[in-house]
């Protein structure tokens, strides 16, 4: 049974009347949408874990964690984080390195440290208060307009849009002449257009019915338009036209990776400057070249993964043994990751990089952020 917020749920009628400077067209049909919308959502909302008691701080890591990434899987990321770092305080305070760990595993490391970043702004610049416009959020670090709007409307009832892929595609389908979200250049007239649509002291449920709606009738093909609340107002009413499908560029990346082992433990070094997986530790890797052997340029990925640890960390490894390779795919790299067994012949004392290495036990891999490309390659050493 989806959880009701009763008490809310009363105020259909307050929703008439105190809008903002409306399109002409649509003033007559608004109320009326917002009311069908509303209702709907009163007994069809999606129970999820951030909407349970409205608590500015736990919204504001649930925008972090679904902006590139599906609710089912944000969910226990999610609760354990919350665990983790309960208050927006203990975020602030903790090393990084805390938040990259109970992040690992749901990619796009660059949110982890901005939330991070924001949550410490928060405590410096505004006392550990949330600011509650999408102005001013909109000044914080990981801050875009959908974030900014999405924590404005959900913890603060500010009447600003929060679409997210699931809201768009409903509003681009109702809605196609002003809510063309395939053009650039109509996304201001989309929001402006939007404004006017949603209720003041409403916002917080009209955005997520509209994100509901997407996720549970107006699906990406074959919607089910019969139990849309909505279906009146469509202009689309089901014929949707078959979509050019996007092929996204992927591109091919063959990285050696050492796994050097001395006494019982292995290498892991932390990525440093702001890359993909930077800040997180891994095992010492370096790009292959595809080519490889043409033109003479013969690159032994053993030897080059010896250059690497001698030049960049002072290390004299002897990198040996091949292990059975490894795929990963993140969104633009297709990664083949060729792993080697290695070991120690001798070190430079005081090199300087060499304070982002640790010698660890593959039973101590757990205590350390470590991607979900690596975690593949930590597998293969028994962790
Ligand atoms: N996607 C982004 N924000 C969301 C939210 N608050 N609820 C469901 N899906 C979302």
């Amino acid at each position: 049974m989806p959880h009701l917020r009763s008490a809310r749920f009363q105020v259909h009628q307050n929703l008439v009347g105190s809008l903002p400077a409306p399109s002409r067209t649509s003033l007559p049909e608004r109320p009326a949408f917002q009311r069908a919308l509303l209702r709907w959502y009163e007994t069809h909302q999606r129970s999820l874990p951030w909407r349970k008691n409205g608590n500015p701080y736990r919204i504001l890591v649930s925008e972090f964690m679904l902006q590139q990434t599906r609710v089912e899987t944000v969910i226990p990321y999610y609760e354990r984080f919350l665990k983790r770092f309960p208050s927006l305080r203990d975020l602030a305070k903790a090393p990084l390195q805390e938040v990259l760990k109970a992040w690992a595993g749901l990619g796009y490391y660059a949110r982890a440290r901005n939330l991070h970043e924001a949550a410490k702004a928060i405590v410096r610049e505004w006392g550990g208060k949330i600011p509650r416009t999408k102005e001013e959020l909109l000044l914080l670090p990981g801050f875009g307009p959908y974030t900014a709007g999405a924590v404005a409307s959900l913890a603060f009832h500010q009447p600003v849009p929060a679409l997210d892929g699931n809201a768009k595609r409903v509003l681009g389908r109702l809605f196609p002449e002003q809510c063309d979200f395939s053009r650039m250049s109509a996304k201001k007239q989309a929001d402006e257009f939007l404004a006017g649509w949603i209720p003041p002291r409403r916002a917080a449920d009209f955005n997520q019915a509209l994100m509901d709606l997407g996720a549970m009738v107006c699906i990406p093909s074959s919607p089910r338009c019969t139990a849309c609340p909505v279906f009146r107002f469509c202009a689309t009413k089901g014929k949707i036209p078959k979509k050019k499908r996007v092929v996204r560029k992927v591109r091919e990346e063959i990285w050696a990776v050492a796994l050097v082992e001395k006494d019982g433990k292995f290498l892991l070094h932390r990525k440093e400057g702001r890359g993909l997986l930077s800040g997180l530790w891994q095992f010492p890797s370096v790009a292959v070249e595809k080519n490889q052997g043409k033109r003479g340029n013969s690159q032994d990925p053993g030897k080059l993964l010896e250059k690497y640890l001698r030049e960049d960390f002072g290390l004299e490894t002897r990198i040996k043994t091949s292990l059975p390779e490894q795929e990963h795919l993140f969104t633009h790299i297709h990664a083949l990751m060729k792993p080697y067994l290695g070991s120690l012949a001798g070190t430079r004392p005081s090199f300087p990089n060499s304070g982002s290495l640790r010698w660890v036990g593959a039973s101590a891999f757990s205590r350390y952020p470590i991607s979900t490309a690596m975690c593949k390659i930590a597998a293969l050493v028994g962790s």
